[in-house]
């Protein structure tokens, strides 16, 4: 592993050894552990030859990288099978029998992607299985098991509804703006239960859905959260979209809010899924995404590797004055690893800015709350000139990461800019807690209900942090700065 600082990699967000990753796959809790498999290039740091990696955690940070779980494949006629992005359940009343001596088999249902040179290309749905916790898989000898006949059909996310004791898996037909439901007894036969599509942002093709329910905090209701990735708020990016409404077992209908609604509104959260089977009695939701862009994921100066994913995050529903809307947080097992660095009850600046040269780290969990009346806000991975600036205009209502000076922005003449977002009128306080690791900044605001992703390359690393007041006076209190290590403190 090559691991100096102009390496890039990040401590504490997922990458493999070695090599490209693209789109989280397979997130489940099985057998007392996370698996995780990537959108993986066992031969290279640029896509191609996409096949599964796999890594095992006891707590979402701390990954073991095994064995290439699932790899393409040749075949008989020449063509090559990639193994495009899916998910992974645990059969656990063997519908599928692929579980022999009372082991419940994993079972991965991918996208099956053929390039069948002269005939196009083709993509349907397939499956694979496991009886050892992943270690190795098998392909199913039917495959393909839905197929219908499309070159754009991908990204299966399978979950167990446990009300009708059936599967259901969402697909999309990217080209169409089309998410289609389909429901199995098996995992091998599938049939079509209803479509939805066409609403919210279309701007680009709709990918990697997924589907899962949530209680809105404080009540006993159930709301489903449709999600899937496309278009970004700014035209040529992308962005994970959602949808909050009702699932039935065989249709899903949103509420009316006012669509699009983003999971995150950085640059660099794509592909994001939720994990299956996460045990009842912690109930959470969990996404993990994809920290990259299409726009430039083949072209970041990382060294070693290409590709992280963001911190897991925790979903939540709550009601705002807007109606209902997603909030995340990191999950809490990040504070096994941190330690505070400093911390302060208060620090006022009036059209100045202070830095903390004590306080300097690249792998940073800092959070405050910033009241102010004009613009106000923090750098991090500062160093001179150098800077990636959070800030937080009250007077126009938006919170924005500029990364036009974070460093390398020289392999793309896409990735220098600045996120803006829009947030309710007339506040004037707002809660930040940055995540800072080397090369990721992730920022989740105003509790969680915001949050932005974007990479960025310092070049001189030395991870100052300064905050700021512009023509304004600023309060940030409850200031909190960790290191993390990914060695418990
Ligand atoms: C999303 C995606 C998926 C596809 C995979 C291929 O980033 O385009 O739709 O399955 O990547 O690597």
């Amino acid at each position: 592993i090559i691991n100096d600082t102009l390496s890039y990699r990040p401590s504490y967000h997922f990458t493999t050894d070695s090599n490209w990753i693209n789109d989280p796959n397979g997130l489940v809790f099985a057998n007392g552990k996370y698996h995780l498999f990537a959108q993986y290039n066992p031969f290279g740091d640029k896509w191609g030859h996409m096949s599964w990696a796999h890594a095992t955690s006891d707590d979402l940070f701390n990954w073991q990288q095994q064995p290439l779980a699932i790899p393409e494949i040749k075949n008989a006629d020449g063509t090559t099978t990639m193994i495009f992005s899916g998910s992974a359940v645990v059969d656990s009343f063997n519908t599928s029998g692929f579980g022999k001596d009372g082991i419940a088999p994993l079972v991965a249902v991918y996208t099956s992607h053929i390039d069948s040179a002269g005939k196009g290309l083709r993509q349907h749905q397939s499956i694979a299985y496991s009886t050892d916790q992943g270690k190795t898989w098998q392909q199913y000898e039917n495959n393909p098991v839905l197929d219908i006949h499309l070159s754009d059909f991908r990204d299966p996310k399978v979950f167990w509804y446990a009300p009708e004791k059936k599967w259901v898996m969402a697909a999309v037909k990217p080209l169409e703006y089309k998410v289609q439901f389909y429901t199995s007894k098996n995992l091998k036969q599938w049939t079509l239960l209803s479509e939805f599509g066409n609403i919210g942002n279309t701007d680009k093709i709709w990918e990697c859905p997924d589907l899962f329910p949530l209680t809105i905090e404080g009540t006993n209701d159930k709301k489903w959260i449709l999600s899937l990735s496309g278009g970004h708020p700014q035209k040529s990016f992308l962005a994970v979209q959602y949808f909050i409404g009702n699932f039935d077992g065989k249709t899903f209908t949103a509420d009316k809010l006012s669509y699009p609604l983003y999971i995150d509104y950085g640059k660099d959260f794509y592909a994001g899924i939720t994990f299956n089977n996460i045990p009842s009695n912690d109930g959470r939701s969990i996404m993990i995404g994809w920290a990259n862009c299409w726009s430039y994921a083949n072209d970041i100066p990382t060294r070693g590797f290409r590709g992280a994913y963001t911190v897991p995050r925790v979903l939540t529903l709550k009601n705002t004055t807007d109606g209902l809307r997603l909030f995340q947080q990191p999950v809490s097992e990040i504070t096994t690893y941190e330690k505070e660095i400093f911390s302060e009850p208060g620090i006022t600046l009036e059209n100045t800015a202070r830095n903390l040269a004590h306080v300097q780290g690249t792998s940073l969990d800092v959070s405050f709350d910033l009241e102010t009346s004009g613009t106000a806000g923090i750098s991090v991975l500062k160093s001179g000139n150098e800077e990636t600036v959070i800030s937080f205009d009250a007077a126009n209502n938006t919170l924005s990461l500029d990364r036009t000076r974070s460093g390398d922005t020289s392999f793309s003449n896409q990735f220098a800019g600045i996120e803006k977002i829009n947030i309710p009128a007339g506040k004037n306080k707002i809660s930040l807690r940055i995540l800072v690791d080397k090369s990721i900044v992730e920022v989740f605001a105003d509790g969680g209900l915001f949050a932005i992703t974007d990479i960025v390359f310092p070049l001189k690393n030395e991870g100052g942090i300064a905050f700021f007041a512009n023509n304004s006076k600023a309060t940030f209190s409850n200031v909190q700065v960790k290191e993390i290590k990914k060695t418990i403190h």
